[in-house]
């Protein structure tokens, strides 16, 4: 499942854009790579690398990306949508006859069945707002390789990365950036301060060793006879 230069590639919700340069930075000059966000502020040093932004939402049935890729990606994405299972069917309609498709997101584990009962009850509150808020789904993961085989794509296949916090510095850190943004929501949601920075306290003891979420990424491939 190599990324192989001068493919087309398209990056679906790029965020700060790590991934779309990486994928310019392999795919070479020759290959094509678009990223497209309906937040593009943080995305102006790609031109630079060679990779086209479009600002667009991906859930507008009007957007269509110009031309078909080899490649359609999207991390930490389709979990935050409502409709992800329409915006799913939208995604394989941008690849090529044999085009591949990478979606990644997170599968919450450890967190609400944690012993640390600060830990446990932060990160419940954490997935709940998420879910109430913006319709995050934490298990949506789980049914990729069913949906990915109703829309006829082939080749289909699934791995997982599971960081534990505690052990992985980068891993921990993202965890705590992740709570510190959602701070006052889960104070306005009813999670008492106390239980939060006992958390938070309970995270920054180098002898904790904690789960958030594995990272599940599933694979596909268009028919190449369409
Ligand atoms: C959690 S970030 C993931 C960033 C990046 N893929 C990564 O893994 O580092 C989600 C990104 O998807 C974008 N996004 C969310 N909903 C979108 C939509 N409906 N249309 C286009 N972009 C969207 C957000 O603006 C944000 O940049």
């Amino acid at each position: 499942m190599g990324l192989e230069a001068q493919w087309t590639c398209l990056d679906v919700g790029p965020g700060a854009g790590t991934l779309s340069e990486w994928l310019a930075s392999v795919a070479g000059s020759a290959g094509q790579i678009a990223a497209v966000d309906r937040d593009t502020r943080l995305l102006g040093h790609l031109a630079a690398k060679g990779v086209k932004v479009i600002e667009a939402d991906i859930t507008d049935p009007a957007f269509h990306p110009a031309g078909r890729f080899d490649l359609v990606h999207a991390r930490l994405v389709l979990m935050h949508l409502r409709d992800r299972e329409e915006v799913l069917r939208r995604l394989v309609s941008w690849l090529k006859p044999g085009g591949l498709l990478v979606v990644s997101d997170a599968l919450a584990v450890g967190g609400e069945t944690s012993p640390h009962e600060a830990y446990r009850r932060t990160m419940t509150a954490y997935w709940r707002l998420l879910a109430e808020t913006i319709g995050s789904d934490r298990h949506c993961v789980a049914h990729y390789p069913r949906m990915f085989t109703e829309l006829g794509l082939r080749d289909i296949g699934m791995d997982t990365h599971l960081p534990a916090v505690g052990l992985d510095t980068r891993f921990g850190r993202f965890l705590a950036l992740s709570l510190e943004q959602t701070r006052e929501r889960l104070m306005a949601a009813g999670l008492p301060a106390a239980v939060y920075n006992a958390a938070i306290q309970h995270l920054d003891n180098p002898m904790t060793r904690e789960m958030f979420f594995a990272m599940a990424t599933c694979w596909g491939r268009t028919p190449t006879v369409p």
